[in-house]
């Protein structure tokens, strides 16, 4: 039977500011079965779209993405924060609450016309998965969908992804 992943996410209010409840994916990752049936899920959303790169942001996207890789047999190439990358980048900013931020790839983390699957924990306002995506059409890339486990609905980040394929697998 398949286990209520729901039941393996803690929220804490008021972290790590007052008003916002974090949504900690912690339990689901401690627990192997929970782990798996969220990863194998991406994976069959992954499988009909000839996916053969998997691309995370730093740094939840990458205990998310990584084990999808591993199931599908690609490679998975990380979005990293500034002064991570020892080679070459590219890079794309995005709006935080206060101020700005980026994130950052290597040129030859993604080959022209590859076909790539975008994953990361969490969407909220979808500034971190929309500068992942910018960073991949920068490379050549082609998104052939985004895939989350948690979407925040109310911070409407899925209207910065509307053309695309997109699967969430719990919402808030
Ligand atoms: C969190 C989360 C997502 C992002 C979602 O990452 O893991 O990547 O915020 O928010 P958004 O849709 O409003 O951009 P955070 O920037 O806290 O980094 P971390 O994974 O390194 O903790
Ligand atoms: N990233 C942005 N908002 C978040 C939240 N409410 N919980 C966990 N990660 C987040």
């Amino acid at each position: 039977m398949a286990l209520d992943l729901n039941n393996y996410i803690a929220s804490i209010p008021d972290y790590p500011e007052k008003g916002i409840v974090f949504r900690d994916i912690s339990p689901l990752m401690a627990d192997g079965e929970a782990y798996h049936q969220a990863t194998d899920q991406i994976v069959q959303f992954a499988k009909d779209k000839g996916v053969e790169m998997i691309v995370g942001p730093e740094a939840r996207g990458f205990i998310v993405g990584c084990p999808v890789a591993y199931e599908l047999g690609v490679g998975f190439a990380p979005a990293r924060k500034k002064g991570k990358l020892p080679r070459q980048t590219v890079e794309a900013s995005y709006d935080l609450e206060y101020g700005t931020s980026s994130l950052y790839m290597h040129k030859d983390a993604v080959m022209p016309g590859q076909r790539v699957l975008v994953v990361d924990d969490l969407l909220a306002t979808g500034g971190t998965i929309g500068a992942t995506i910018d960073l991949v059409h920068q490379l050549g890339g082609e998104v052939v969908g985004c895939a989350f486990m948690i979407e925040l609905s109310e911070l409407h980040g899925r209207d910065k992804i509307k053309d695309y394929n997109v699967l969430s697998l719990m919402k808030y």
